[in-house]
């Protein structure tokens, strides 16, 4: 019998969908989705002309939040992801275009499909109570 020490550690979602390699590939899909297809042109209006820093960004939060490396998380002490929406004019439609786009960018890139399921359960969600008016 092992003792604790030696137990391997639990797998993470981070683990399960590949590593950073494969969140940043969906958080690019996400952001060529958004960036290309005329059914999320409101939500691309509302983000800045460069996505660069926010394929950096988003995929440093989903790699933390995932329970990957948090180093997003470490520079940015004390902030809280939802509060950073709380200023942003998000309607239901912006929220679920996020979560379509999201979502597909979660096909795209392979992700096992009962991940991906449960992942787009829970950024509707989030989505949903992101929304401010
Ligand atoms: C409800 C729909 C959502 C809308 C309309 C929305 C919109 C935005 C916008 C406009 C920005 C700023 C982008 C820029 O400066 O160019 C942003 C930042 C961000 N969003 Fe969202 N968002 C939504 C949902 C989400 C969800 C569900 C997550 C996480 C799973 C998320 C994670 C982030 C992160 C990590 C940032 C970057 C913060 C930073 O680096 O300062 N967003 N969002």
């Amino acid at each position: 019998m092992s003792d604790a020490a030696e137990a391997p550690a639990a797998e993470t979602a981070f683990d399960q969908i590949g590593g950073a390699e494969r969140v940043q590939a969906v958080v690019d899909a996400f952001y060529d989705l958004m960036d290309t297809d005329p059914a999320y042109a409101r939500l691309r209006a509302i983000h800045a002309p460069d996505l660069t820093p926010m394929r950096a960004s988003l995929a440093g939060f989903l790699t933390g939040w995932l329970g990957g490396p948090r180093d997003w998380f470490a520079a940015r002490p004390g902030v809280c992801m939802m509060s950073l929406h709380r200023s942003m004019p998000i309607d239901a439609e912006l929220a679920r275009q996020w979560t379509d786009a999201m979502g597909r960018a979660l096909d795209q890139v392979g992700v096992e499909a009962d991940m991906a399921e449960a992942l787009r359960e829970v950024f509707g969600r989030m989505s949903g109570n992101m929304t401010t008016r």
